[in-house]
């Protein structure tokens, strides 16, 4: 269970605005990301970040939304984890995270994060992580 309460309309409400504000004229696949963040200790809270992806005319280069609304979260110095993401179309459908952007989440949040109402330990189980760095002998 997460620590604060999830308000999953208001949540996906946000997604669903960010992605009306996506650059995606390649594809023509706006998503939307918004994620409730639980702020540090002294620090102002619960915060809502947003991202949108952003497409480039070298396709290879192109930004989800998933990773935005982590840099913003980085960025805007809340010094926090993420509790709760939502992940919608610019229709407010849901829609699934990419593996590359699973990662990306669990590393914000961890395996308790709910994303799309479900935990992250479902969304990539078995995933790679600090743990698994931690576990390998020093080089010699
Ligand atoms: N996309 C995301 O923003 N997040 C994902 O997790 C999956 C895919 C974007 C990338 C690209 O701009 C468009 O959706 C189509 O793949």
């Amino acid at each position: 269970m997460p620590s604060v309460e999830v308000d999953w309309a208001a949540l996906r409400a946000a997604a669903t605005d960010v992605a009306r504000r996506a650059y995606a004229p390649y594809s023509n696949f706006p998503v939307g990301a918004a994620g409730l963040v639980e702020a540090a200790d002294g620090a102002d809270g619960p915060t809502i970040v947003v991202g949108c992806n952003v497409e480039n005319a070298s396709y290879g280069l192109g930004l989800c939304a998933e990773c935005g609304l982590v840099s913003a979260l980085h960025a805007g110095g809340y010094g926090g984890r993420l509790v709760a993401v939502a992940v919608c179309g610019p229709d407010g459908r849901d829609l699934a995270s990419c593996g590359r952007c699973r990662q990306v989440l669990l590393e914000a949040g961890g395996p308790d994060l709910l994303v799309n109402e479900r935990p992250m330990r479902e969304w990539l189980p078995g995933a790679f992580d600090a743990d698994d760095l931690a576990s390998q002998d020093a080089p010699h």
